[in-house]
Protein backbone atom coordinates (compact mmCIF):
# COMPACT_ATOMS: atom_id res chain seq x y z
CA UNK A 1 0.00 0.00 0.00
CA UNK A 2 0.80 3.67 -0.87
CA UNK A 3 -0.10 6.92 0.64
CA UNK A 4 0.29 10.85 0.54
CA UNK A 5 -0.26 12.99 3.82
CA UNK A 6 0.24 16.80 3.81
CA UNK A 7 1.50 17.92 7.59
CA UNK A 8 0.43 21.24 8.35
CA UNK A 9 1.14 23.45 11.16
CA UNK A 10 -0.03 26.74 12.97
CA UNK A 11 -2.77 28.14 11.19
CA UNK A 12 -3.69 30.25 14.03
CA UNK A 13 -6.55 32.22 13.19
CA UNK A 14 -7.78 35.19 14.95
CA UNK A 15 -10.19 37.54 15.82
CA UNK A 16 -10.62 40.29 18.59
CA UNK A 17 -13.37 39.84 20.45
CA UNK A 18 -16.36 42.37 20.85
CA UNK A 19 -17.33 41.69 24.13
CA UNK A 20 -15.02 42.83 26.81
CA UNK A 21 -15.70 40.07 29.21
CA UNK A 22 -13.67 37.83 26.82
CA UNK A 23 -10.19 40.10 28.05
CA UNK A 24 -10.19 38.36 31.51
CA UNK A 25 -7.91 36.56 32.55
CA UNK A 26 -5.27 34.65 30.26
CA UNK A 27 -7.17 36.11 27.69
CA UNK A 28 -6.45 39.22 28.49
CA UNK A 29 -2.75 39.05 27.70
CA UNK A 30 -3.36 36.92 25.03
CA UNK A 31 -5.62 39.63 22.91
CA UNK A 32 -3.05 42.16 23.96
CA UNK A 33 -0.11 40.31 21.86
CA UNK A 34 -2.51 39.81 19.93
CA UNK A 35 -3.02 43.86 19.01
CA UNK A 36 0.10 44.54 18.83
CA UNK A 37 1.43 41.36 16.68
CA UNK A 38 -0.48 38.62 15.33
CA UNK A 39 -3.11 41.15 13.79
CA UNK A 40 0.18 41.99 11.29
CA UNK A 41 2.03 38.22 11.83
CA UNK A 42 -0.44 35.73 10.62
CA UNK A 43 -2.42 36.47 7.42
CA UNK A 44 -5.60 34.77 7.79
CA UNK A 45 -7.01 35.96 4.36
CA UNK A 46 -4.06 33.83 2.72
CA UNK A 47 -5.83 30.48 4.20
CA UNK A 48 -7.91 30.34 0.87
CA UNK A 49 -5.30 30.16 -1.49
CA UNK A 50 -3.55 27.43 1.09
CA UNK A 51 -6.39 25.53 1.05
CA UNK A 52 -6.89 25.40 -2.77
CA UNK A 53 -3.23 24.22 -2.70
CA UNK A 54 -4.17 21.55 -0.16
CA UNK A 55 -7.25 19.91 -2.55
CA UNK A 56 -5.28 20.58 -5.48
CA UNK A 57 -2.48 17.52 -4.50
CA UNK A 58 -5.25 15.06 -3.92
CA UNK A 59 -3.60 13.43 -1.13
CA UNK A 60 -5.06 10.75 0.68
CA UNK A 61 -4.37 12.13 4.73
CA UNK A 62 -4.38 15.70 5.57
CA UNK A 63 -2.54 16.05 9.00
CA UNK A 64 -3.14 19.08 11.28
CA UNK A 65 -0.99 19.09 14.34
CA UNK A 66 -2.96 22.30 16.43
CA UNK A 67 -2.96 25.77 17.12
CA UNK A 68 -5.94 26.75 14.76
CA UNK A 69 -6.73 29.63 16.99
CA UNK A 70 -4.70 32.24 18.78
CA UNK A 71 -7.32 32.61 22.06
CA UNK A 72 -9.69 29.88 21.15
CA UNK A 73 -12.47 31.95 20.89
CA UNK A 74 -15.63 30.18 19.49
CA UNK A 75 -15.33 32.78 15.91
CA UNK A 76 -11.63 31.83 15.88
CA UNK A 77 -12.76 27.71 15.69
CA UNK A 78 -15.31 28.63 13.05
CA UNK A 79 -13.38 30.89 11.19
CA UNK A 80 -11.24 27.87 10.65
CA UNK A 81 -14.03 25.17 10.01
CA UNK A 82 -15.38 27.67 7.51
CA UNK A 83 -11.96 28.26 5.62
CA UNK A 84 -10.88 24.23 5.95
CA UNK A 85 -14.42 23.01 5.19
CA UNK A 86 -13.43 22.78 1.45
CA UNK A 87 -10.75 20.66 2.51
CA UNK A 88 -12.48 18.24 4.71
CA UNK A 89 -15.19 18.11 2.38
CA UNK A 90 -12.96 16.53 -0.12
CA UNK A 91 -11.22 14.06 2.64
CA UNK A 92 -14.14 13.22 4.68
CA UNK A 93 -12.79 10.78 7.11
CA UNK A 94 -8.96 11.84 5.85
CA UNK A 95 -8.66 14.53 7.68
CA UNK A 96 -7.01 14.36 11.74
CA UNK A 97 -6.09 16.76 13.87
CA UNK A 98 -4.66 17.77 16.95
CA UNK A 99 -5.23 20.89 19.40
CA UNK A 100 -2.41 23.15 19.90
CA UNK A 101 -1.79 25.16 23.16
CA UNK A 102 -3.86 28.34 21.84
CA UNK A 103 -6.86 25.96 20.73
CA UNK A 104 -6.58 24.85 25.25
CA UNK A 105 -6.21 28.64 25.89
CA UNK A 106 -8.56 29.06 28.86
CA UNK A 107 -9.54 27.00 31.48
CA UNK A 108 -13.40 27.36 29.68
CA UNK A 109 -12.23 26.08 26.36
CA UNK A 110 -10.45 22.99 28.00
CA UNK A 111 -13.50 22.16 30.47
CA UNK A 112 -15.81 23.04 27.27
CA UNK A 113 -14.09 20.96 25.02
CA UNK A 114 -14.09 24.13 22.59
CA UNK A 115 -11.52 22.43 20.15
CA UNK A 116 -13.71 19.44 19.87
CA UNK A 117 -17.25 21.18 19.63
CA UNK A 118 -16.30 23.94 17.27
CA UNK A 119 -14.87 21.74 15.05
CA UNK A 120 -17.28 18.95 14.76
CA UNK A 121 -18.11 19.99 10.97
CA UNK A 122 -14.95 19.07 9.73
CA UNK A 123 -13.17 17.20 12.39
CA UNK A 124 -15.18 13.24 13.67
CA UNK A 125 -14.90 13.09 17.44
CA UNK A 126 -12.45 10.51 18.40
CA UNK A 127 -10.88 10.07 22.07
CA UNK A 128 -7.54 10.82 23.04
CA UNK A 129 -5.17 9.44 22.39
CA UNK A 130 -6.43 7.91 19.12
CA UNK A 131 -5.13 5.67 16.53
CA UNK A 132 -5.69 5.50 13.08
CA UNK A 133 -4.66 3.30 10.83
CA UNK A 134 -3.10 5.57 7.37
CA UNK A 135 -2.75 2.29 5.46
CA UNK A 136 -1.87 -1.69 5.94
CA UNK A 137 0.74 -0.87 7.18
CA UNK A 138 1.25 2.67 8.89
CA UNK A 139 -0.47 3.60 11.96
CA UNK A 140 -1.17 7.53 13.09
CA UNK A 141 -1.01 8.48 16.89
CA UNK A 142 -2.98 11.50 17.81
CA UNK A 143 -1.90 13.31 21.10
CA UNK A 144 -3.69 16.04 22.77
CA UNK A 145 -0.45 17.49 24.58
CA UNK A 146 -2.36 20.77 25.14
CA UNK A 147 -3.01 21.83 28.83
CA UNK A 148 -4.05 25.05 30.24
CA UNK A 149 -0.82 25.75 31.86
CA UNK A 150 -1.23 29.77 33.36
CA UNK A 151 1.32 32.14 31.60
CA UNK A 152 3.01 28.94 30.18
CA UNK A 153 3.17 27.67 27.18
CA UNK A 154 3.75 24.02 27.35
CA UNK A 155 2.55 20.89 27.00
CA UNK A 156 1.78 17.60 29.11
CA UNK A 157 1.42 14.04 28.16
CA UNK A 158 -1.41 12.73 30.33
CA UNK A 159 -0.45 10.17 32.63
CA UNK A 160 -3.21 7.31 30.54
CA UNK A 161 -1.45 8.30 27.44
CA UNK A 162 1.30 5.80 27.12
CA UNK A 163 -0.08 3.30 29.20
CA UNK A 164 -3.06 3.20 26.47
CA UNK A 165 -0.11 3.48 23.84
CA UNK A 166 1.16 -0.06 25.49
CA UNK A 167 -2.38 -1.55 25.26
CA UNK A 168 -3.28 -0.31 21.52
CA UNK A 169 0.33 -1.86 20.78
CA UNK A 170 -0.09 -5.45 22.85
CA UNK A 171 -3.38 -5.63 21.11
CA UNK A 172 -2.63 -5.37 17.62
CA UNK A 173 -3.24 -8.17 15.33
CA UNK A 174 -0.73 -6.72 12.95
CA UNK A 175 2.76 -5.13 13.89
CA UNK A 176 2.99 -1.68 11.79
CA UNK A 177 6.15 -1.45 9.10
CA UNK A 178 5.80 2.32 10.28
CA UNK A 179 4.50 4.66 13.14
CA UNK A 180 3.16 8.34 12.77
CA UNK A 181 2.74 10.72 15.76
CA UNK A 182 1.01 13.57 15.89
CA UNK A 183 0.87 15.88 18.64
CA UNK A 184 1.45 19.87 18.85
CA UNK A 185 4.89 19.83 21.34
CA UNK A 186 7.65 17.90 19.61
CA UNK A 187 9.00 15.22 22.60
CA UNK A 188 12.59 16.20 22.15
CA UNK A 189 13.67 20.00 21.04
CA UNK A 190 16.99 20.84 19.42
CA UNK A 191 19.01 22.88 21.16
CA UNK A 192 21.14 26.13 20.12
CA UNK A 193 19.54 29.34 18.92
CA UNK A 194 16.75 28.74 17.36
CA UNK A 195 13.71 30.85 17.16
CA UNK A 196 11.45 30.11 19.95
CA UNK A 197 13.50 27.76 21.16
CA UNK A 198 12.35 27.99 24.74
CA UNK A 199 13.35 24.53 26.32
CA UNK A 200 11.57 21.90 26.43
CA UNK A 201 7.72 21.88 25.66
CA UNK A 202 5.99 18.71 25.68
CA UNK A 203 6.27 17.52 29.95
CA UNK A 204 6.54 14.08 30.70
CA UNK A 205 7.34 13.09 27.32
CA UNK A 206 9.86 10.36 28.71
CA UNK A 207 7.57 7.74 28.84
CA UNK A 208 6.53 8.34 25.27
CA UNK A 209 10.27 8.37 23.84
CA UNK A 210 10.55 5.23 26.33
CA UNK A 211 7.86 3.44 24.47
CA UNK A 212 8.55 4.58 20.61
CA UNK A 213 11.64 3.18 21.55
CA UNK A 214 11.06 -0.10 22.58
CA UNK A 215 8.51 -0.01 19.35
CA UNK A 216 11.91 -0.11 17.30
CA UNK A 217 10.16 0.86 14.03
CA UNK A 218 10.68 3.96 11.87
CA UNK A 219 8.48 7.20 13.28
CA UNK A 220 7.54 10.16 11.82
CA UNK A 221 6.80 12.80 14.67
CA UNK A 222 4.65 15.66 13.32
CA UNK A 223 4.16 18.95 15.10
CA UNK A 224 4.46 22.25 15.15
CA UNK A 225 4.38 24.82 17.91
CA UNK A 226 7.96 26.46 17.11
CA UNK A 227 6.67 28.66 14.52
CA UNK A 228 9.92 27.73 11.99
CA UNK A 229 9.52 24.58 9.90
CA UNK A 230 12.58 21.85 10.71
CA UNK A 231 13.46 18.57 10.40
CA UNK A 232 15.26 17.13 13.35
CA UNK A 233 16.76 13.45 14.23
CA UNK A 234 16.06 12.31 17.56
CA UNK A 235 19.15 12.12 19.61
CA UNK A 236 17.58 9.50 22.13
CA UNK A 237 15.50 6.97 19.75
CA UNK A 238 17.11 6.07 16.60
CA UNK A 239 14.55 5.40 14.69
CA UNK A 240 12.68 8.78 15.33
CA UNK A 241 12.14 12.07 12.96
CA UNK A 242 10.65 15.28 13.84
CA UNK A 243 8.67 16.64 10.91
CA UNK A 244 7.68 20.60 11.86
CA UNK A 245 5.19 22.27 9.92
CA UNK A 246 5.71 25.43 10.39
CA UNK A 247 3.23 27.98 10.68
CA UNK A 248 2.31 28.96 6.79
CA UNK A 249 0.23 31.96 7.30
CA UNK A 250 3.38 33.91 9.19
CA UNK A 251 5.27 36.61 7.72
CA UNK A 252 9.12 35.58 7.93
CA UNK A 253 11.23 38.64 8.70
CA UNK A 254 8.47 40.98 7.08
CA UNK A 255 7.66 39.09 4.26
CA UNK A 256 5.02 37.52 3.23
CA UNK A 257 3.69 34.37 4.26
CA UNK A 258 5.43 30.77 2.78
CA UNK A 259 2.05 28.80 2.61
CA UNK A 260 4.56 26.30 3.34
CA UNK A 261 3.62 22.78 4.40
CA UNK A 262 5.03 19.29 4.44
CA UNK A 263 4.49 16.16 2.58
CA UNK A 264 5.01 12.43 3.91
CA UNK A 265 4.76 9.79 0.77
CA UNK A 266 4.38 6.22 1.71
CA UNK A 267 5.15 3.18 -0.64
CA UNK A 268 7.13 -0.21 -0.58
CA UNK A 269 10.27 1.51 -0.40
CA UNK A 270 9.37 3.47 3.07
CA UNK A 271 8.73 7.08 2.99
CA UNK A 272 9.90 10.54 1.98
CA UNK A 273 9.09 13.86 3.24
CA UNK A 274 8.74 17.04 0.82
CA UNK A 275 8.23 20.27 1.72
CA UNK A 276 5.76 22.69 -0.53
CA UNK A 277 5.64 26.31 -0.54
CA UNK A 278 4.81 29.72 -2.43
CA UNK A 279 7.39 32.07 -2.97
CA UNK A 280 6.06 35.81 -2.60
CA UNK A 281 4.35 36.55 -6.53
CA UNK A 282 5.87 33.20 -7.61
CA UNK A 283 3.90 29.60 -8.15
CA UNK A 284 4.10 26.99 -6.06
CA UNK A 285 7.42 24.97 -5.31
CA UNK A 286 8.05 21.49 -3.82
CA UNK A 287 11.19 19.55 -3.18
CA UNK A 288 12.22 16.52 -1.18
CA UNK A 289 13.86 16.59 1.29
CA UNK A 290 16.97 14.81 2.64
CA UNK A 291 16.49 13.30 6.18
CA UNK A 292 18.26 14.27 9.52
CA UNK A 293 21.11 11.91 11.46
CA UNK A 294 20.63 11.62 15.33
CA UNK A 295 21.13 14.88 16.52
CA UNK A 296 21.23 16.68 13.19
CA UNK A 297 18.44 19.72 12.58
CA UNK A 298 17.55 20.38 8.61
CA UNK A 299 16.06 24.29 8.68
CA UNK A 300 13.30 24.46 6.09
CA UNK A 301 12.44 27.90 6.72
CA UNK A 302 15.57 29.58 5.92
CA UNK A 303 15.59 27.04 2.70
CA UNK A 304 12.38 27.90 1.46
CA UNK A 305 13.34 32.36 2.06
CA UNK A 306 16.92 32.58 0.48
FE1 LIG B 1 1.62 28.26 17.48
FE1 LIG C 1 1.72 26.24 20.19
Amino acid sequence: MAFRALHIGDLHFWRVPANPMHYWGKRLLGNANLLVRRRHQFRRELAGPLVERLIALEADWLLFSGDFTTTALPAEFEMAARALGPAATRHAGRLLAVPGNHDRYTARALVDRSFERHLAPILPERGWPWFVPLDDDVWAIGIDGGTRNGLSCHGRLKPGDVVAMRTWWRELEQRPRELVVLCHFPAEDPGGAWTHNRGPQLHEAGALLDFLGECGLPTWFLHGHHHHRWLYGSPRVPSLVYLNAGAPLMRWKGGDPDLGFLELTHDATGSRVTVHWRPSGADWQQRQTTLPTAGEVIDLQCFVHT
